[in-house]
């Protein structure tokens, strides 16, 4: 299935707790070079962008390469605190990763609200912590296996958007990625199918219409995550409300995050 080449999308690789300093500078010298061509032409269609979010042990490393071989990706975070600086052990603020170059922080994953007890209002928080730093946060939301059983997978992803969006204006509404991830489907394997995605994906841009205001249902990015790879990618992006993939697993490998990336032409 060929998804449309002129449809801008988001591919973001979160590299969750994996690659340590020098394992993500051999994974991001993997993607320069796959991503540069020996005759200068460009691999990535122009309608994609890329995001690559490494522990932040690694962020400097990456940030570097990145830099320094050109490589076409921005650079992202997985987590931030919501507090710019104090005393808050073992904490990073937004300021932090702000100066490092960070373009896309991941917010409200569902490993962090599970194993790190973060709440809708800590995501909130965080949310508005790095708008407020200029970065866009890549807002996960997605409901368990028993939600989506009992047929509540809608009430719980509205909960999740309702938290976040809400008194949010257009133009702040409209520099945040939602990433759609039901949670049975993350490092399972099991994907949601292309049309279950898409259902939740435009069910998500109806609620953001009720909650900002059709400009924002229309402009806002939705990728979906889960068990994602370079088999389901092309019809994954296919569908009408996805603009993107935030890729786990799969990202961890260069040559399948590059097929990933190039699965709209
Ligand atoms: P996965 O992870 O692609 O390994 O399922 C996706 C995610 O958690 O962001």
């Amino acid at each position: 299935m060929n998804a449309n080449p002129e449809k801008p999308v988001l591919i973001s690789g979160n590299w969750k707790m994996n690659e340590n300093h020098f394992e993500a500078l051999r994974l991001v010298q993997e993607l320069a070079a796959l991503l540069h061509l020996p005759n200068g032409e460009k691999v990535l269609p122009d309608s994609v962008t890329v995001s690559v979010h490494p522990p932040f042990t690694s962020i400097r490393t990456v940030q570097t390469a990145i830099e320094s071989d050109h490589v076409p990706v921005f650079l992202g975070a997985q987590n931030c605190h919501y507090i710019d600086k104090g005393a808050y052990t073992g904490e990073v603020s937004p300021d932090m990763l702000a100066k490092l170059g960070v373009q896309y922080v991941i917010t409200g994953h569902s490993e962090r609200r599970e194993y790190f007890l973060e709440t809708d209002e800590i995501v909130r928080k965080k949310t508005d912590a790095i708008l407020r730093h200029g970065m866009h946060p890549i807002l996960c939301v997605g409901e368990t296996l028993e939600e989506r059983n009992a047929g509540e997978a809608h009430k719980k992803v509205r909960t999740q958007l309702q938290a976040i969006f809400s008194g949010r204006s257009t133009e702040e509404a409209l520099r945040v990625v939602v990433a759609y991830e039901p949670i049975w489907a993350i490092g399972t394997g099991m994907t949601a199918t292309a049309s279950d995605a898409e259902d939740m994906c435009a069910y998500i841009r109806e609620e953001i219409g009720q909650l900002v205001g059709p400009e924002a249902a229309d402009g806002i990015p939705i990728q979906y995550g889960g068990s994602a790879n370079e088999q389901n990618s092309a019809e994954l992006l296919s569908q009408k409300n996805i603009n993107g993939l935030l890729v786990g697993g799969a990202s961890l490998d260069a040559k399948k995050f590059v097929t990933i990336c190039c699965s709209i032409r």
